[in-house]
């Protein structure tokens, strides 16, 4: 996740974010001086009543960065503040404490996939839902969808 630092803010919002994360680093030690930089200069805030989507390829920091969020891993450096309180400052009791207020659930690729649907049934239904488009132009975005994700699989493979 290197990305550079920047801020989301949904358009006419002015109430106090409850979730602020600044500049959020992690890097990981790769053995011989190299590092792999998981997260690298995060920043957003969520405010109450709103959901923030991560959407990213495999590998590019999402777990990471929920584990900085809750505070189950140390950050390198960076911020991040729950309800106006600094959640990487703290230890011991008063971290505790915090982290009632926060979980996280861990993702279920079985659960988000319905079984009875092929791979390439379920990317398909993603297209053409709300535009027209051409039957055969699904079909070319499916398979490459399909390669893009694996060499060995196939439209036709089950999840
Ligand atoms: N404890 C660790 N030690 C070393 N490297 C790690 C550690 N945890 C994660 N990484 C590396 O950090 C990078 C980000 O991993 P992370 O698990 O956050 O990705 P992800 O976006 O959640 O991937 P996926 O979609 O597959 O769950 C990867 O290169 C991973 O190998
Ligand atoms: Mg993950």
């Amino acid at each position: 996740m290197a990305e550079p630092a920047r801020r989301l803010e949904p358009a006419g919002s002015s109430a106090a974010p409850l979730v602020r994360v600044e500049n959020l680093v992690k890097h990981f030690g790769a053995g011989l001086g190299t590092s792999v930089k998981a997260v690298d200069g995060v920043s957003f805030d969520i405010r109450e009543g709103e959901t923030l989507g991560l959407v990213g390829e495999s590998g590019c920091g999402k777990s990471t960065l929920g584990r900085l969020i809750t505070q189950l891993i140390p950050a390198t450096s960076g911020s991040v503040s729950f309800d106006d309180v600094e959640l990487t400052k703290l230890r011991g009791e008063k971290l505790r404490q915090q982290r009632r207020q926060l979980q996280m659930i861990f993702q279920d690729p079985f659960g988000s996939l319905d079984p009875r649907m092929t791979v390439g049934d379920i990317i398909r239904s993603c297209s053409g839902s709300s535009v027209s488009i051409r039957t055969s132009t699904i079909a070319t975005r499916t398979s490459s969808a399909v390669a893009s994700a694996s060499a060995s699989a196939s439209p036709g493979r089950w999840p």
